[in-house]
């Protein structure tokens, strides 16, 4: 950017700041006249908005900035491998800044407040003659 170009910007990035405050100037005057705001408390659902109990320390520490606890709590018993997929998930996908070396006691404290999902037994019918 040149000395002119800069010029030209300091003068739009001026002229924005104006119309802006103008606008503010007018809209708060509107506001005031026009809409009347009240305070409302609302209740959120939910037990509360820390997990407690087994395993809360690792998942009030890694997931509650995003989740509340029964946003996890209520989902089924998954297996070990789905839970570190699922981490590494909200790593990946929605960039949740979880330190992996925290991976093993996060699966194990989700592991221990869900419960192990029912295995198959290699007897089970289901299991016979699958491939793969
Ligand atoms: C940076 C925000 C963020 C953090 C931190 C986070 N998640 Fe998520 N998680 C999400 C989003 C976004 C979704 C998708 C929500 C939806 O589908 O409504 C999600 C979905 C989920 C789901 C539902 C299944 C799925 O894959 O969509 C589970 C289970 C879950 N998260 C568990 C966790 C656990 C356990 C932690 C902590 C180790 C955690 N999350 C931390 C953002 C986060």
């Amino acid at each position: 950017m040149d000395v002119a170009d800069m010029r030209t910007f300091l003068i739009a990035m001026v002229a924005t700041a104006v119309a802006v405050s103008v606008a503010g100037t007018g809209l708060a005057a509107w506001s005031a006249s026009a809409i009347k705001l009240e305070s409302k408390s609302v209740r959120i659902p939910g037990p509360g908005r820390t997990y407690t109990g087994v395993g809360a320390r690792v998942l009030n520490e890694n997931c509650s900035m995003c989740h509340s606890p029964t946003f996890v709590d209520t989902q089924p018993p998954l297996s070990e491998t789905t839970w570190k997929a699922e981490v590494e998930k909200m790593r990946k996908t929605f960039g949740a800044p979880i330190p992996p070396d925290r991976d093993a006691e996060i699966v194990k404290a989700l592991l221990d407040r869900h419960g192990r999902p029912k295995t198959k037994t290699p007897t089970a019918p289901e299991a016979k003659g699958a491939t793969g």
